[in-house]
């Protein structure tokens, strides 16, 4: 288990201090994003995605697979009991009846962070068998935005397979693969730099990483 304080404070800040309310001053969201965490490491991903979207009361419908829940523990000393608040609202790995696994029920769109490999095949196969995948079933058939975070090493040519399938449908595939040129230098900043790079897919504004603007080093082309 990592026993880093960063973790900690991360997932204890949203455990503790649910949101007060998903209206903001300037607008209103209205459609929820669909966020689902699996079992795949990494669930520090899930939970930073969480946190900004809390902090940004933009409101998200929350699953947490079971393996989800051993890996949360294994990794942040936490088994995921997240607090909703208005702005976060969690249903049941297998409960059918949410309506998110409605295509009719609007969503702004879907991200699976972490997503293991089994999910992935699954959702690549068309599989209902949770309702993480019949959400991702339901966002892909809508024409939604499906953002999928895979984490596995090495890759396999099925994982590589179910990936292409997914991404010639149109699913945006962003593996935790952190960037060093902004000079990130902590772990939080590596694991911002890629739940910047899901909010970037969503087309969320955020300030999670700074952005390439060109080298101050390099020498200029004469
Ligand atoms: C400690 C641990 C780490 C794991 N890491 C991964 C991983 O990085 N990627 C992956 O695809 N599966 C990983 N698994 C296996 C998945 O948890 C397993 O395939 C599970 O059935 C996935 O179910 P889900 O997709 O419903 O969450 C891990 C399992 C354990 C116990």
């Amino acid at each position: 288990m990592i026993g880093n304080l960063f973790w900690r404070e991360l997932i204890l800040s949203l455990i503790i201090f649910p949101s007060r309310t998903c209206e903001r001053e300037e607008d209103v969201i209205t459609k929820p994003y669909i966020v689902a965490m699996t079992g795949a490491s990494g669930a520090v991903y899930g939970i930073r995605l969480l946190r900004f979207f809390e902090e940004n009361k933009i409101p998200v419908e929350i699953v947490i697979s079971d393996a989800a829940k051993i890996l949360m523990l294994e990794e942040l000393g936490s088994a995921g009991e997240i607090a909703g608040g208005d702005c976060l609202r969690t249903h049941d790995f297998l409960d059918f009846t949410a309506p998110i696994a409605s295509g009719s029920y609007p969503t702004a769109g879907m991200v699976i962070i972490p997503c293991s490999m089994g999910t992935l095949g699954a959702v690549a196969s068309g599989l209902s068998q949770n309702l993480i995948h019949r959400a991702a079933d339901s966002t892909i058939k809508e024409g939604r935005k499906l953002v999928l975070v895979p984490r596995e090493t090495p890759l396999s040519a099925i994982h590589l397979e179910n990936m292409l399938k997914l991404a010639r449908l149109g699913v945006k595939i962003v593996p935790p693969m952190p960037a060093f040129y902004g000079q990130q230098k902590t772990v939080g900043d590596l694991v911002d730099f890629v739940v910047g790079k899901v909010l970037d897919q969503l087309e969320i504004p955020h300030m999670l990483y700074p952005r390439w603007v060109g080298s101050l080093q390099a020498p200029k082309p004469q």
